[in-house]
Parts: structure tokens; C-alpha cells; sequence
């Protein structure tokens, strides 16, 4: 049974090695379209960094093995120059406070362990620390799509409220929930 709990520094290179493995260029298109990808290849020290100051940043092991992980943080936290989330926060999500928002940065689960629940849980886990009132938000790459995230975040609940491009040059769509909805 796989078990969660709040990412520590030294897992950074477990969680590389499993982002890798998910990485778009890895992949072929088959797996692309069957069980998603990740776009953005950070290295061990950004996920180090980003355990030593994010509580919302969880892993999932199973027997000790790294089986998933989802990168999360308050909105309070993200970097002054990251003018995508900015751009999100102000045009999206006017009514929002900046203390009642998380952003939600990468969720992956090894293919090994796939659709066995662990990224529902991971997510499950984060809603149950974050405060009932406030909100997530995620980008999704659109250009290749991602069926198989968008089919992830439509079954916890997540709604597109709209699109704009990254700093990468690709187009993401907005996905949504806020923490107090029943899934
Ligand atoms: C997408 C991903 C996070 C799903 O993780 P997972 O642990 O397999 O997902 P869960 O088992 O918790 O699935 C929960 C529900 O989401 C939906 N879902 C999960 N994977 C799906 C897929 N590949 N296609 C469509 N819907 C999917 C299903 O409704 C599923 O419920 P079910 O298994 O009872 O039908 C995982 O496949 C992954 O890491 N992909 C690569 C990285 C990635 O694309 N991350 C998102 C970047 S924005």
C-alpha cells in the first residue's frame, strides 16, 4: 500500500528520475496520449528548493518506492516574475484573494503504478490541508493536448476557464476547482 506524505529535500532526485521518465521527450506519441506528460524538466535543485518551502509540495511511496508526486504551492509563494500565474491570478480569478490560492505546478505518477487512485489522493490530501475557502488552479499543455490530465482533472472536478500562452511558447488551458466541492 502506497502512503503520502510532505516531499523532503532528499527526494529531489528520486522525483527527477520519475519526471524524466514522464518527460514529453521520452515518451512516444502512444504514451503521450494514453498516459499524459510533463513539459517542464527541473532539476533536482528547483524541487529541493521547493520542499524546503512549500507544505503543499507531497510525495507518494509505495514500499519506499517513489510512486507520485504533486508540486503545489500557495500563490503567496510564486515567483515575482512568473507572469504567467500573475496573468491567471488577475484575469481569472479577480474575486480571489492571493492567501485563498494555490497553484498546482506538476502532478505525475510513475506508469508502474498508474490508475490505482494516487494522484486522486495526492490531490485529496492537499484539499483536506488547504482552508474550505479557497481555490486551485492549473495549467495543462494544449498544444499537444493532454487527454489524459484533462480526463484526470475533469474527474476531480476541475473546470477549463480558459487558456493563454506560457513563457515556453505553448498554449495552456486554466483548470479550476475550488477546495469545498464533494470530490
Ligand atoms: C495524469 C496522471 C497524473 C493520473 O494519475 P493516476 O494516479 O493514474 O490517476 P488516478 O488513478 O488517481 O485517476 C483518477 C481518475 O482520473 C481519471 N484518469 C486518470 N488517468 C486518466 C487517463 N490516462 N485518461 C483519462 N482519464 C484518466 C479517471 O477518471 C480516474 O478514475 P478511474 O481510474 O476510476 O477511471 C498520471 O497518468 C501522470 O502522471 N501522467 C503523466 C504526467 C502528466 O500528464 N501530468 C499532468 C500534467 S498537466
Amino acid at each position: 500500500m502506497w502512503c503520502i506524505a510532505r516531499a523532503r529535500p532528499e527526494d529531489a532526485p528520486n522525483i527527477v528520475e520519475l519526471s524524466e521518465q514522464l518527460a514529453f521527450a521520452t515518451l512516444s506519441a502512444e504514451s503521450r496520449e494514453a498516459i499524459g506528460f510533463l513539459v517542464s524538466g527541473y532539476g533536482a535543485d528547483v524541487y529541493r528548493s521547493w520542499a524546503c518551502r512549500s507544505r503543499s509540495f507531497l510525495i507518494a511511496r509505495e514500499s519506499g518506492t517513489l510512486a507520485g508526486f504533486l508540486l503545489s504551492y500557495p500563490f503567496c509563494l510564486a515567483d515575482p516574475g512568473d507572469g504567467f500565474a500573475r496573468a491567471v491570478r488577475t484575469e481569472h480569478l479577480p474575486t480571489w484573494r492571493d492567501h485563498q490560492i494555490t497553484i498546482i505546478k506538476q502532478i505525475a505518477v510513475g506508469p508502474a503504478y498508474a490508475r490505482q487512485g494516487i494522484a486522486r489522493h495526492l490531490y485529496l490530501r492537499l484539499f483536506h490541508m488547504l482552508p474550505r475557502d479557497s481555490c486551485v488552479f492549473g495549467a495543462i499543455v494544449e498544444e499537444p493536448r493532454n487527454p489524459a490530465s484533462e480526463g484526470f482533472h475533469a474527474a476531480l472536478n476541475f473546470r477549463r476557464i480558459g487558456s493563454r500562452g506560457a513563457e515556453d511558447g505553448r498554449l495552456r488551458g486554466i483548470w479550476f476547482r475550488r477546495v469545498d466541492e464533494r470530490k
